[in-house]
């Protein structure tokens, strides 16, 4: 692996990732969020830099330091995620989606501070669109890469959203094995079927997972 990154197997690419939570507000001082700590996605871009690439992460709020060579933008809900990713896409070669989207939103925030003089609240949310459906679906698609992380039925989950969404790859791993910890478990789905990668931290999985994507780019 060390001999393949000397090698910059993805020099010349342009590689497009979001990473991270979004926050959707409720009004200017609370909202919903979700526990992505953000590492697996600044772990790909940074093996992603490493390969040789011009990297643009697509941040939303981690607290994490930007890999060295990366572009960062940073963004908080998933309506700014979509519109500095849609910004990009058509000029990238590859788009990793690693954010942990909201799936909902609340549909009316409050510009200001809610008050508590009811005695119980109600939250209406709408649907957030599928940032990385809307970019598979582009007349000229980037090569694009998805995650699932699954409570269970892994394989049946993550093949469905790779179908679904017409990606031709999909990252999956059980959340039990991976959210918030150092370690990952990952299968990677493809029109050939389900491949596992050894457990290892995140540096090391990043790296497999570039590998896979720089064996799997038209040359
Ligand atoms: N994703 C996205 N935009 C969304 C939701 C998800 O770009 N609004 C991306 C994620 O970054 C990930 C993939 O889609 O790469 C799968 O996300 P996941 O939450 O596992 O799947 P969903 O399609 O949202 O389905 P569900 O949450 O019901 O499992
Ligand atoms: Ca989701």
């Amino acid at each position: 692996l060390i001999a393949f990154f000397q090698a910059k197997p993805l020099a010349g690419k342009r590689v497009l990732l979001t990473a991270g939570p979004t926050f959707e507000a409720l009004d200017p001082v609370r909202g919903i969020t979700n526990l992505s700590t953000g590492k697996m996605g600044y772990a790909l871009a940074r093996a992603c830099a490493q390969a040789g690439a011009a990297v643009t992460l697509v941040s939303g709020p981690t607290g994490l330091a930007c890999p060295r060579g990366v572009l960062r933008v940073e963004v908080s809900a998933a309506l700014e995620m979509q519109r500095e990713v849609l910004a990009r896409a058509g000029e990238s070669d590859v788009f990793i989606g690693v954010a942990a989207v909201a799936d909902y939103r609340p549909a009316t925030p409050s510009a200001q501070k809610i008050k508590k003089n009811a005695a119980a609240m109600t939250v209406e949310l709408v649907k957030n669109p599928d940032i990385l459906a809307e970019v598979a679906a582009l007349p000229r698609p980037p090569f694009c890469v998805g995650f699932a992380a699954e409570s269970h039925d892994l394989a049946t989950y993550a093949e469905g959203k790779r179908v679904n969404k017409k990606l031709p790859l999909v990252v999956g791993n059980l959340i039990s094995d991976g959210f918030g910890g150092e370690d990952n478990t990952v299968v990677l789905f493809d029109a050939a079927g389900a491949h596992p990668l050894a457990t290892a931290s995140k540096t090391e999985v990043a790296r497999s997972i570039v590998a896979a994507i720089a064996e799997r780019l038209p040359h």
